[in-house]
C-alpha cells in the first residue's frame, strides 16, 4: 500500500499481527469508542499497513535498521536496539525531570478544561504517549512518526499514526491542550522548525501548551575547577566525535543546538506567551553521589548512541572509516571511565495565544 511517494500514507498497521509494531487496534474494547479521531482530517485517510508495506519503512545499512525516507535527514538507526537506547532515555530523563514533563502543573491545568488531546511530534517508541495516556486515561493521545515502532497495544486513549510532521500536521486548527516534542532535533532541519512551530501553533487551542525537549550538543563538567573544565581536553574523543556530528548533521540543514533557537523561534511567531527553559543536568557515569543509577543509564545512552551514529558518520565523507572507528573506540572509552561528565538537556515551555 504505498501512496507514490515512495513512502506508506497516515495509516494504522493491521490488527491480529504478531510481530509488527503497530497502533491501536481497533477491535480493541478500550479504543474502539473513540478510534476515529474527529478532530483530524486524516482520520479518512487512516487505513491498515499491509504486511508488505512494512519493508517500505525501513532500510537495512551496516547492520542496522534505518527509516527508507531518503529525503529526511534523520540519521539514526530505528531498530530493535534504538528502540531499547530510546527506552532507557526515556526513564533517565523521568527520573531527572522527576515525571514525563518537569511541570506537571503546567500539563494537568492545560488538560483540565480544553479538548482532551495531546499530539507527540516524533513520538520514536511511542514511551512518552503511553506514559501520559496511563496517567491521564481520559485524554486522547497521539504519538506521530515516520515509521510504525510503536506498540500494537497502546493503553487509554493513545493513538499512533505514521506521517512526516515536516509535510504539516494532518490535524483541525485548535485541536489540541497539549503538543510535546522531544528529541527532535535532529528530525528537522532548521530551516523547517520555525514553519513547524506555526504548525503547532496552528493546532493547539488558545491557552494550550507547547513543550519541547532538548539535549545540548556539547558535554560539560561542571563541579571542576575554572580552567580544568575544557572538554576538548577532558573527553577529547567525545568532544570531536560530537563536533564531527555536528558538522555532518549541520551539511543537511539540521541545527542539534535547537534549544538555544526554540524560544527565539517561539517569540517571533508572536503565536505564544509564558516562554520558558529550563536546564537538567544529566551526569554521565556512576560518579554522581545522587544520581548514581541514572548515570551508567546514561553512560549506556550515549554510548548507544555514539555506535548508532557509525553508519551516517560513515558516509558523510568527512572521515575515513578506520579514524571514525578510532574516534568512536576513544569516545566509548572516555563516556565509561570519565569521571564528572554531564549533560544538558533543556525544557522549553510556551502557551498559545
Ligand atoms: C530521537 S527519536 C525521539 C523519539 C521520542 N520523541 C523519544 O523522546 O523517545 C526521534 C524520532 O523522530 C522520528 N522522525 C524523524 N524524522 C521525522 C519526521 N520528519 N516526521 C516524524 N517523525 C520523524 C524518528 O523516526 C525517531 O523515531
Amino acid at each position: 500500500m504505498n501512496n507514490g511517494s515512495g513512502r506508506p500514507p497516515a495509516r494504522h498497521p493491521p490488527s491480529g499481527r504478531p510481530s509488527q509494531p503497530s497502533v491501536a487496534d481497533p477491535s480493541d474494547d478500550n479504543t474502539s469508542d473513540n478510534d476515529e479521531d474527529t478532530h483530524s482530517d486524516a482520520s479518512a485517510d487512516l487505513c491498515e499497513l499491509a504486511d508488505e508495506d512494512f519493508p517500505a519503512s525501513f532500510v537495512t545499512r551496516d547492520g542496522r535498521l534505518f527509516h527508507s525516507h531518503g529525503r529526511l535527514p534523520y540519521p539514526l538507526p530505528a531498530d530493535g536496539r534504538e528502540q531499547k537506547r530510546l527506552e532507557a532515555q526515556n526513564l533517565v530523563l523521568k527520573d531527572v525531570m522527576g515525571s514525563i514533563c518537569p511541570d506537571m502543573r503546567l500539563v494537568r491545568e492545560v488538560l483540565a478544561s480544553g479538548t482532551g488531546r495531546a499530539l507527540d511530534l516524533c513520538t520514536g517508541t511511542g514511551q512518552w504517549v503511553k506514559d501520559m495516556a496511563v496517567m491521564f486515561p481520559q485524554v486522547k493521545v497521539i504519538g506521530i512518526d515516520i515509521v510504525p515502532i510503536q506498540t500494537r497495544y497502546p493503553p487509554g486513549r493513545a493513538q499512533f499514526e505514521i506521517a512526516d510532521i515536516t509535510e504539516g500536521l494532518r490535524h483541525e486548527s485548535n485541536s489540541f491542550d497539549l503538543v510535546h516534542a522531544r528529541c527532535t532535533a535532529f528530525s528537522v532541519t532548521e530551516q523547517r522548525y520555525p514553519i513547524m512551530l506555526r504548525d503547532v501553533a496552528r493546532v493547539l487551542r488558545p491557552g494550550g501548551l507547547f513543550i519541547s525537549g532538548e539535549f545540548r550538543n556539547y558535554p560539560v563538567f561542571p563541579e571542576r575547577r575554572p580552567g580544568r573544565n575544557d572538554p576538548d581536553i577532558l573527553c577529547p574523543h567525545f568532544f570531536r566525535f560530537l563536533g564531527l556530528t555536528a558538522q555532518a548533521l549541520g551539511l543537511l540543514g539540521v541545527r542539534w543546538d535547537l534549544s538555544c533557537k526554540i524560544p527565539q523561534w517561539l517569540e517571533a511567531s508572536g503565536s505564544f506567551y509564558n516562554i520558558t527553559r529550563r536546564t537538567f543536568e544529566l551526569p554521565i557515569g556512576d560518579w554522581h553521589p545522587e544520581q548514581r543509577h541514572s548515570g551508567i543509564k546514561a553512560a549506556e545512552i550515549f554510548v548507544g548512541f555514539v555506535e548508532a551514529m557509525e553508519s551516517f558518520l560513515g558516509y558523510s565523507g568527512l572521515i575515513p572509516k578506520e579514524e571514525l572507528a578510532r574516534l568512536m573506540g576513544g569516545a566509548i572509552y572516555e563516556l565509561q571511565h570519565v569521571s564528572g561528565l554531564v549533560m544538558y538537556y533543556d525544557v522549553v515551555c510556551a502557551h498559545k495565544r
